[in-house]
């Protein structure tokens, strides 16, 4: 990497910051495209958030990525909110404006779907109802995505149901019908099921196993994990013995990051093998 007078700069916040693999990602880009760019970590406190970002445009950066702690503060910090974000209740995307002013976006729904296209062509919302596992801030950008796509009805299993209740009242689309399952349903939920997609912390390296019995779900549905730390969790090793079409999550980190990127570097990029390869190093032995 070369740094000049003009590198353009981006990066993310978060607290702590240095497990995240988004400057692993946003870098290899700026090599691949040879930009005189840099992303950098940045590890801000939840209580100098403001003063972080509003510090930004002052030092000439094009914007950044926000993980935890930071998706649902920095809301009420920039300037503007973008809908989408809004109604998520999260955003993890901020771009300086030529203005100097900062506009939030979530860019997780747009990482979700891309992935989804990319990794189950073939899948179609009229398949079958979703099931949705969780109801936390990645399951929302997963409904949110799933509702975009026009899916008929979207099951939200999760743990704590008022939680569960309370995102399909946030995301309540005409065209979708949300239902909430006990915890314990979670096997019969996926009966005439389309798609599954885990976004709970469960099967995680450190967390407890997912104990889900796929055997009510039909062999055409699609078996999505969010959790990229295994790659393979025992969630989608179970799926593909059973024939299901399986796809893990780091394709959705991947591809969340694009149009940040595309923002700051004025580059659209795409998500290759090499990157896929690349982004894989910096998770092994990690948690
Ligand atoms: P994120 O923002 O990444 O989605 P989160 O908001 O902490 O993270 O959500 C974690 C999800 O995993 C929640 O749906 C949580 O269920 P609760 O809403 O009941 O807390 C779910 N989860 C975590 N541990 C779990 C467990 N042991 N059993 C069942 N669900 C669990």
């Amino acid at each position: 990497m070369r740094i000049t007078g003009r590198t353009r700069l981006a990066g993310i916040m978060g607290w702590p910051v240095a497990h995240s693999r988004s400057p692993a990602l946003h870098n290899f880009w700026i090599e691949e495209h040879g930009i005189d760019g840099a992303y950098v970590p940045l590890p801000v406190r939840p209580e100098q958030l403001a003063e972080a970002l509003r510090a930004l445009p002052l030092l000439g950066f094009r914007g950044c990525n926000l993980t935890l702690p930071h998706k649902q503060m920095a809301l009420s910090i920039v300037d503007r909110v973008e809908p989408l974000a809004h109604r998520i209740g999260a955003m993890n995307t901020v771009i300086v404006m030529p203005d100097g002013t900062l506009e939030g976006r979530n860019t997780d729904v747009f990482g979700f779907r891309e992935n989804l296209r990319e990794r189950a062509p073939d899948w179609t919302p009229t398949a079958g109802p979703a099931v949705v596992l969780g109801a936390g801030g990645a399951a929302r950008a997963v409904v949110a995505a799933l509702i975009e796509a026009r899916v008929e009805e979207i099951r939200i299993v999760n743990r704590t149901p008022a939680r569960a209740e309370r995102l399909a009242d946030d995301l309540a689309a005409p065209a979708t019908r949300m239902t909430i399952r006990t915890w314990g349903e979670r096997d019969a939920a996926l009966r005439d099921a389309g798609i599954l997609i885990n976004t709970t912390s469960l099967g995680m390296a450190g967390e407890p196993a997912l104990k889900l019995d796929l055997s009510q779900s039909p062999p055409t549905a699609v078996v999505v994990d969010i959790v990229y730390v295994p790659l393979e969790t025992a969630l989608l090793v179970n799926a593909r013995q059973r024939g299901h079409r399986v796809i893990d999550g780091l394709g959705m980190l991947l591809h969340q990051g694009r149009p940040g990127f595309e923002a700051w570097f004025g580059r659209p990029v795409q998500v290759t093998r090499e990157l896929r390869a690349a982004v894989l190093t910096t998770l092994t032995g990690s948690r």
